[in-house]
């Protein structure tokens, strides 16, 4: 099973840049994929999660104690922990992506789910073998890219031993290019998206 975290928030609609480019890296893996599941957590989804307060990780940590793991808000971190692959696809905000998919984040990295410690550490517990970040942004790729730094460190952390990027960059700068910079990534994202291996572990 794939997992599709679709962050693509646009004033664009269908036309997302990010939108093209998660379509291309999907298109190719369900092409090298036949009949293998695709699950998605949509952008209503994302939209629709609330930001920890502190009552509320109270409440997740009293169920963690107790081993209540089937209860809804470990929900999406059991779906991250499950997915043989993960692809997750959003635009460059800010320096880095839309504070919705940050708020995801909070809800997916749950000690005893997709983590825990050791006396050397923390350790990984997600069965995913690759993880891949899709981005779209105004500005041309800069080195270590938050959003791109970011989903790799999850990766590691959550025990994904294989991590791929692609950032369309120079989307806005006006220069008549941008068509073409789009097309080079989305035909990057294909390329990921055929792979057989990084599937599953
Ligand atoms: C709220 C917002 C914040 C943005 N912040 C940045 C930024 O920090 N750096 C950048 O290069 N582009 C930034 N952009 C431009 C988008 O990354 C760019 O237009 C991207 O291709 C949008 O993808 P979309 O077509 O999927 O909406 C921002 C756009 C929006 C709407």
């Amino acid at each position: 099973m794939l997992l599709f975290i679709d962050g693509c928030l646009s004033q664009r609609g269908e036309e997302s840049r990010t939108r093209r480019l998660a379509g291309s890296f999907l298109a190719a893996w369900r092409a090298a994929h036949p009949g293998e599941e695709v699950e998605t957590v949509g952008a209503e989804t994302l939209l629709s999660l609330r930001p920890f307060a502190p009552a509320a990780l109270d409440e997740r940590d009293a169920l963690a104690s107790v081993g209540a793991w089937e209860a809804p808000v470990f929900a999406l971190a059991r779906q991250f922990r499950a997915a043989d692959e993960i692809a997750v696809a959003a635009p460059f905000w800010d320096l880095s992506f839309p504070a919705a998919v940050r708020t995801y984040i909070e809800y997916i990295c749950a000690r005893g789910v997709t983590y825990h410690y050791t006396d050397r550490g923390c350790v990984g517990d997600c069965r995913a073998g690759r993880l891949t970040y899709l981005t779209s942004g105004g500005d041309v790729e800069r080195p270590e890219s938050l959003g791109v730094l970011y989903w790799r460190q999850l990766a590691a952390m959550c025990g994904i031993g294989e991590y791929a990027y692609v950032f369309a960059g120079g989307l806005d700068l006006g220069d008549g290019q941008e068509e073409v910079r789009l097309a080079d990534a989305c035909a990057l994202a294909a390329r990921l998206g055929a792979r057989e291996d990084g599937h599953g572990r």
